[in-house]
């Protein structure tokens, strides 16, 4: 695998083949792609709920309060029957649900539907799932072996990694997810910034950090959905997302265990960093399902940058 694949045998790569090619365990593979074939599911709810939205905007609440509903049970569906997963966590639910019969080794994560209110604006949306070994409690770094999302763009797309490289497939019309980029490589600094929270809540470390984005002429690029974008950070190599502490919350918005920590995973394995502005994402140890933490995450430059800024500023 890697750099000799040309254009032409990549797209005949399909995610089985990419995984079992790169030497991923076999039950975290079949795993995976079962989480991959739910992203079909999904986004045929997506699209129903589409249909049903035209012209009723008043509806629109109850659509995307159903959207999410429908996606968590999809996936929860989905993984009960897989055999290979002992817990679900979801962000849609207020507890952890126990889903096999109590031997399985992996724990899983989710985020089934990240930014379901843009729905109706008609830009992309995703899922994100976080993959951990024996538990989800303790460091990211400790209990991660696998995180992916899927994005529900113009096209569908799927982000995985194993922790063998960062990868992209995209859904075809035959239904295949096949090989688009392997092993993503995030550039040391990149040029795009994204950032989430309103300027009078931030903190002077954080404003002088944007500040400074801003006067290097950094360009702004911000959906307000997480997953495209990060996915903009990924796939034009380089930049940086933040979600930063705020003065009224100081824990920021984005959720620990179902956001942050399947994307500092993935960031991390495509050569980038992911901080809350001092310490890795996955090395803050999960108390709690609905954990927050502020993030800093994309190329190590700026996300370096912002540690520097937020201890000199702030200390
Ligand atoms: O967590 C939900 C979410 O919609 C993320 O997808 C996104 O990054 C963030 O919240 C947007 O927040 P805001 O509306 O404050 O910019």
């Amino acid at each position: 695998m890697g750099e000799g694949i040309s254009d032409y045998t990549k797209f005949c790569i399909d995610l089985r083949r990419h995984m079992w090619m790169a030497g991923v365990e076999m039950e975290l593979r079949r795993l995976i792609w079962q989480i991959a074939v739910t992203g079909k599911y999904i986004s045929a709810k997506i699209h129903e709920s589409n249909r049903k939205l035209a012209g009723f905007k008043n509806m629109y609440g109850e659509e995307q309060l159903a959207l999410d509903k429908s996606s968590d049970a999809i996936l929860k569906n989905q993984l009960q029957f897989s055999g290979f997963v002992r817990e679900y966590a979801s962000e849609e639910q207020d507890r952890i649900i126990q889903i096999g019969q109590g031997q399985e080794k992996y724990f899983v994560t989710a985020d089934p539907l990240d930014g379901s209110s843009l729905v109706d604006t008609n830009l992309a949306i995703g899922t994100i799932i976080g993959i951990h070994n024996g538990t989800m409690y303790g460091k990211g770094r400790e209990t991660m072996v696998a995180a992916l999302y899927i994005t529900y763009g113009p096209l569908i797309t799927m982000v995985y990694s194993a922790g063998k490289g960062t990868h992209e497939f995209v859904l075809n019309r035959e239904g295949e997810y096949v090989l688009s980029q392997e092993n993503i490589r995030l550039r040391e600094k990149g040029d795009i910034y994204s950032l989430g929270g309103l300027r009078r809540d931030w903190t002077p470390g954080h404003l002088r950090f944007v500040t400074d984005l801003e006067a290097a002429g950094y360009k702004l690029r911000y959906s307000g959905g997480f997953v495209p974008d990060i996915n903009q950070v990924l796939i034009k190599n380089g930049g940086v997302f933040t979600y930063p502490a705020l003065r009224k919350s100081p824990q920021g918005k984005l959720r620990l265990l179902f956001e942050l920590l399947p994307m500092a995973f993935l960031i991390e394995q495509a050569g980038g960093e992911a901080t809350d502005g001092i310490r890795r994402i996955l090395d803050i140890p999960v108390e709690e399902i609905g954990q927050r933490s502020p993030i800093y995450i994309g190329s190590r430059y700026e996300v370096e940058m912002a540690r520097r800024y937020l201890e000199e500023v702030e200390k």
